[in-house]
């Protein structure tokens, strides 16, 4: 065991959600490394959109006061930060197949001890999940953390500040699971935020056609110029399921991505499937949404969920690793902790469209 009892009474900076509107920056006492835990100092860490709705309307992953989580035991103030990139300062007891020193990401799960996370299980379907950076147990938006072994993903060589965006890549790289899809199938993603453009990268790498929806013009014009989409459709100037049917000789997409929370655009994704398709619901939605169902039985649509991620993370570095995904394009602005709400949360909230990914150095 690498000791860092140095560590013990030494206090770092950190971002701390106290109730919506409400963010500070504090010192709080540093996280000391424990049997079977690893100690990573952060290095870069994204700001999501869930990190936005939580600021604006939470508390939603983050435990209110006098409601602790089940499993973390934490209620607000927690720290916040959930797409993180750090490098390995201490390994508690227990831990021998990494070292000190190693650049690595955290798979950002709070999940009971008994759930069983190896490869097959569907361990982000498990009572009670939540997010470390949301749900307690420190986050990246803070100089450290320390979480269990079976959280932490080498990265090689990759460069720490594109490796903030794994996380999100992984929640595409689930996405593509969940689809079916498979090399040479089209797809159509509504949506060119974050998610939908990280998703976009993902299924290009594995061979598929691409088509994405978007209105903001900063969004399509980064969907072309990274090459993750092959057409990009402005719903405001083209029905969009017209001339994905005029792309695919009248067929339809093989598969749609729903990566907007827009009601409209779920609309188009039946519309825009070719029969016995798939559509794939990745968006949160902050209110039921409808469902026009008598496309989905007359078409034999295939609608599916899907969260987060399970055992994604290996595949997902690979892509990067094998420069299949180039996630440098995708950073947008890099800001220190400090400056997380005037020149990420306010730019995010109110210039979200020229923007993709904010990332932050604590
Ligand atoms: N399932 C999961 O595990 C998971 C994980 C992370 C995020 N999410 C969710 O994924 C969704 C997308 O996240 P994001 O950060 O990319 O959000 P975002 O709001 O940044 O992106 C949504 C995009 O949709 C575009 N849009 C709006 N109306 C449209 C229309 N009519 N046609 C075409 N495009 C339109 C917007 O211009 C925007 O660029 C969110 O709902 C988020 O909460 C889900
Ligand atoms: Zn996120």
């Amino acid at each position: 065991m690498t000791t860092d009892l140095t560590k013990i009474g030494m206090t770092m900076k950190a971002a701390r959600y106290y109730a919506n509107r409400d963010i500070r920056i504090e010192d709080i006492p540093a996280p000391v490394v424990r049997p079977g835990t690893v100690a990573i100092d952060i290095a870069w860490c994204g700001i999501c959109g869930s990190d936005l709705h939580e600021y604006l309307d939470g508390p939603i992953f983050v435990p209110a006061p006098g409601h602790p989580h089940p499993i973390s035991g934490e209620e607000a103030p927690v720290t916040m930060g959930h797409e993180f990139s750090g490098t390995i300062s201490a390994l508690g007891e227990g831990v021998t197949d990494l070292s000190v020193g190693q650049n690595v990401v955290v798979e950002p799960y709070i999940i009971g001890a008994d759930v069983p996370t190896g490869p097959g299980d569907e361990y982000q379907l498990s009572q009670d999940m939540n997010f470390i950076g949301l749900g307690g147990y420190g986050g990246g938006l803070s100089e450290r953390v320390v979480v269990e072994r079976r959280w932490v993903h080498p990265i090689g060589d990759i460069p720490l500040d594109q490796a903030a965006l794994i996380e999100p890549l992984a929640v595409g790289h689930h996405a593509f699971i969940r689809s079916g899809a498979k090399a040479g199938d089209v797809a159509l993603i509504g949506g060119a935020g974050p998610i939908g453009l990280l998703l976009a990268a993902v299924l290009k790498a594995e061979g598929l056609t691409v088509i994405m929806s978007e209105l903001s013009v900063a969004r399509k014009a980064k969907a072309l110029s990274t090459g993750v989409a092959d057409h990009v459709l402005d719903p405001s100037e083209v029905n969009v399921a017209d001339r994905v049917r005029e792309l695919t000789e009248g067929r339809g997409a093989d598969v749609g991505f729903e990566c907007s929370s827009v009601n409209a655009v779920l609309d188009t994704l039946l519309d825009a499937v070719r029969p016995a398709g798939v559509i794939v619901n990745v968006s949160i939605w902050g209110h039921p949404a409808t469902v026009d169902m008598q496309k989905v039985v007359l078409k034999e649509i295939d609608l599916r969920g899907t969260i987060g991620y399970a055992n994604d993370h290996p595949a997902t570095i690979k892509l990067v690793a094998d420069g299949k995904v180039d996630l440098e394009p995708f950073i947008t602005a890099r800001i220190a902790l400090d400056d997380l709400i005037a020149e990420g949360f306010d730019v995010l909230i109110n210039n979200n469209d020229t923007q993709v990914k904010i990332i932050v150095h604590p």
